[in-house]
């Protein structure tokens, strides 16, 4: 009975603090200033119990307490109801009595608990969720933003490059060689701002919602061959070897041309981008009789393996510094990773600083 007595106290000293460690949690989480609840004033301990009920006086039980410490520097752990009982201030029955009501006064005090922590985590979710619906919102007015200015600043950019061409070609009179030159300058700004643009209003555009892909019988060779034609008088300016590397008999792969082309398009602006003059880029393709593996690779300045989870945040850049030294806006990589994944597939990476880096990505063949 007392081993059974000692464990039932035991149990309530454990739910006590379970109570405190409660506490301590509500309060913590208590931003909006509700008074958090208090253990002891839910589930009083077992002497002020008894000294509330008027079962023992405060005499009694500090006599009780005093005896209890002895026995405790005498190495004896004896709980304070079996010290009532051992010393005859209170009867087995009453503490047993005694010990069942705590029992049911600290369920119910749990109970309420529960309830108050439920309330609470209720309120919770549904600051959260506000704040998600914000932010979401938010989003979207970011979305309409890029969209809106993107258009805007493609009508008078369309202007500057017809008049600068017009001038180039010398369709408004003679120009001299320096004029040329500038000219020539001009017209190659131009086309980097008015690319720059439109990757804006492709993103704006996927980033609404699901990039639709419409998966076709696809001819390889086609699209790199474009892309070649895109790229390489670039990589010859930067003095940098553009190659394809793909077997002219390359079977016909599942995707969305056009979505394709726009993913490797990052790729490859990134490659040359990344690379130092006599580097080499490589535009090539894999194949293991039912997938396709298609993939960039360069010789460039390589990406820590610490920051590759970085690569694939819109509007993000390893060097985000002013004084960087390579253009763009970060957006590449987060749109490239949304096309691919829209053909079901995933982008993998390797990399090593100051070698070089070679994505690639998986596609079936149709
Ligand atoms: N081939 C690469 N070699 C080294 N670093 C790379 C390479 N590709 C991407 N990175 C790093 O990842 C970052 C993000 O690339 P991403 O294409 O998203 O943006 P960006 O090229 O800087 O700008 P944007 O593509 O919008 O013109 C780059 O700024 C660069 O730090
Ligand atoms: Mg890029």
């Amino acid at each position: 009975m007392t081993e059974q007595l000692n464990n039932v106290q035991e149990s309530i000293s454990l739910a006590f603090s379970a109570l405190a460690a409660e506490r301590a949690a509500v309060a913590a989480t208590n931003a909006n200033g509700a008074a958090p609840h208090i253990p002891a004033q839910l589930f009083p301990r077992l002497g002020t119990y008894l000294l509330r009920n008027g079962m023992v006086t405060r005499e009694q039980l500090d006599h009780a307490l005093a005896y209890q410490k002895a026995q405790k520097a005498e190495g004896k752990d004896v709980r304070l109801g079996q010290t009532l009982v051992d010393l005859e201030l209170v009867t087995r029955t009453d503490l047993d009595r005694v010990i069942m009501e705590q029992m049911i006064e600290l369920q119910n005090a749990l109970q309420q608990s529960n309830r108050v922590l439920e309330h609470r985590v209720a309120e919770r979710t549904a600051e959260l969720q506000e704040a998600l619906t914000k932010l979401m919102e938010l989003n979207q007015h970011k979305i309409n933003f890029i969209s809106n200015i993107s258009h805007e600043l493609l009508t008078p950019l369309a202007k500057i490059k017809g008049f600068s061409i017009m001038l180039a070609d010398q369709a408004l009179g003679d120009i001299n060689e320096d004029q040329h030159k500038a000219l020539h300058t001009v017209n190659r700004s131009v086309l980097s701002l008015e690319q720059l643009i439109k990757d804006l209003i492709r993103f704006a555009s996927t980033a609404r919602g699901e990039i639709k892909v419409d998966l076709r019988p696809t001819d390889l060779q086609k699209v790199y061959k474009e892309l070649y034609q895109d790229f390489v008088a670039k990589a010859q300016r930067e003095q940098l070897t553009l190659s394809l590397d793909l077997s002219p008999d390359f079977p016909a792969i599942k995707a969305d041309a056009e979505k394709l082309n726009w993913a490797l398009h990052q790729f490859l602006d990134n490659a040359i981008k990344f690379t130092k003059p006599n580097g080499r880029v490589i535009l090539g393709g894999r194949t293991n009789g039912t997938h396709a593996l298609l993939y960039v690779e360069d010789t460039g300045i390589g990406i820590p393996d610490d920051r590759i989870s970085e690569l694939f945040v819109p509007f993000h850049q390893l060097d985000g510094s002013s004084t960087r030294h390579f253009g763009g806006t970060g957006l590449g990589l987060a749109f490239a990773k949304r096309l691919v994944q829209a053909h079901n597939s995933d982008i993998e990476l390797e990399s090593k600083v100051d070698v070089g880096t070679r994505f690639s990505f998986l596609l079936p063949l149709a």
